[in-house]
């Protein structure tokens, strides 16, 4: 069967049911194609959301060069948009909440594995992917927030300090004194969470993300990025996906899992992300206007992304063969 129609049977009911029947999963049965057609070359592919995450990709490759694992390499990479003051929208001067603590969301999640773990709500730690990891390593469950994270952070080694810069204790004071402030969606420079999809080029899956979430959102708001299903997932017999802008939209559509069971029903990563938000506007016709964005990645690290609308226009970056770069997303509804 050539390609394109074995791509049309697989997207069919037909395909996906007879696929069920056999037993054949959806990793075995892509076909080993690059985006754009090519062969694929093999090799890791790191793939983030925004443009500010291309360093981040560089140090994720750098650290799987250097002999680190998919989970490591995703967590030093996300580690340095953390670590980042100037970035406002995750980690250490991330914008805070109403009350003007930084409240810090991140998960991760191993799709050889199938285990995850998200840090919530966490202040005074710089760096939630990293707790994220030790939580996914040294304990069972997969969830934690608040008081209890910040335990945990405490008990892993972490060192509390203070989240704000003086650039974001401005912002917030300047929120504060505005009688007419927005108490809704701020995105103060069109970016938010950082997410990371990556693969080693035989077939393993890592997701990331980390946020400070919305900006002088309601104190305890917790959102898409750390959660399951919703700004991560990965499942290395599918693919990984995850999500960016509006969060609390975005959970309420689980959005990642959602892409990766298109893709294991046959999608393409690009069409299980269109598909996504098609779904949301079709559900919703309110949703088109909505500041939404995903990205997703096949096990033979085919990529795709999409954002709904030109007032939310996603960039990714994408490092693939010692190659890094900054690219546009498709427009759903130019
Ligand atoms: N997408 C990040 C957030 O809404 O918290």
């Amino acid at each position: 069967m050539d390609s394109v129609a074995r791509r049309d049977f697989m997207k069919s009911v037909a395909g996906a049911a007879a696929l069920a029947a056999t037993g054949e999963t959806a990793r075995a049965a892509a076909a080993p194609v690059a985006e754009g057609g090519g062969a694929v070359a093999g090799g890791p592919v790191f793939f983030s959301t925004w443009a500010f995450a291309r360093a981040a990709n560089e140090r994720a490759a750098e650290v799987f060069a250097r002999g680190g694992n998919m989970l490591d390499a995703v967590e030093k990479g996300i580690n340095v948009i953390e670590d980042d003051p100037k970035i406002t929208s995750v980690g250490y001067g991330g914008l805070p909440n109403a009350d003007g603590v930084v409240e810090l969301d991140a998960g991760i999640m191993d799709g050889t594995r199938h285990r995850a773990a998200s840090i919530c709500s966490l202040h005074s730690i710089k760096n939630p992917i990293s707790v994220a990891r030790l939580a996914l390593e040294h304990t069972t469950e997969t969830t934690y927030a608040g008081a209890g994270a910040f335990q945990m952070a405490l008990k892993f080694g972490f060192q509390p300090q203070q989240l704000l810069t003086p650039e974001s204790l401005r912002q917030w004071q300047e929120w504060r004194a505005n009688p007419n402030r927005n108490t809704f969606w701020v995105t103060p420079e069109n970016h938010d969470t950082i997410g990371m999809l990556a693969t080693d080029g035989r077939g393993h899956l890592v997701s990331g993300c980390s946020t400070s979430g919305m900006a002088f959102k309601i104190p305890g708001r917790v959102a898409d990025s750390p959660l399951v299903g919703c700004g991560i997932y990965a499942d290395d017999n599918a693919g990984a996906a995850t999500a960016t802008g509006n969060g609390d939209l975005m959970t309420n559509y689980c959005t990642s899992v959602t892409i990766v069971h298109y893709m294991a029903r046959g999608m393409s990563p690009q069409e299980a992300c269109e598909e996504l938000l098609r779904w949301m506007v079709r559900t919703d016709s309110k949703n088109r206007a909505s500041a939404s964005a995903v990205i997703a990645m096949d096990p033979h690290g085919r990529i795709g992304a999409a954002c709904m609308n030109p007032q939310f226009p996603l960039q990714y970056a994408l490092w693939r063969g010692g190659k890094s770069e900054v690219r546009n997303a498709v427009v759903l509804f130019p």
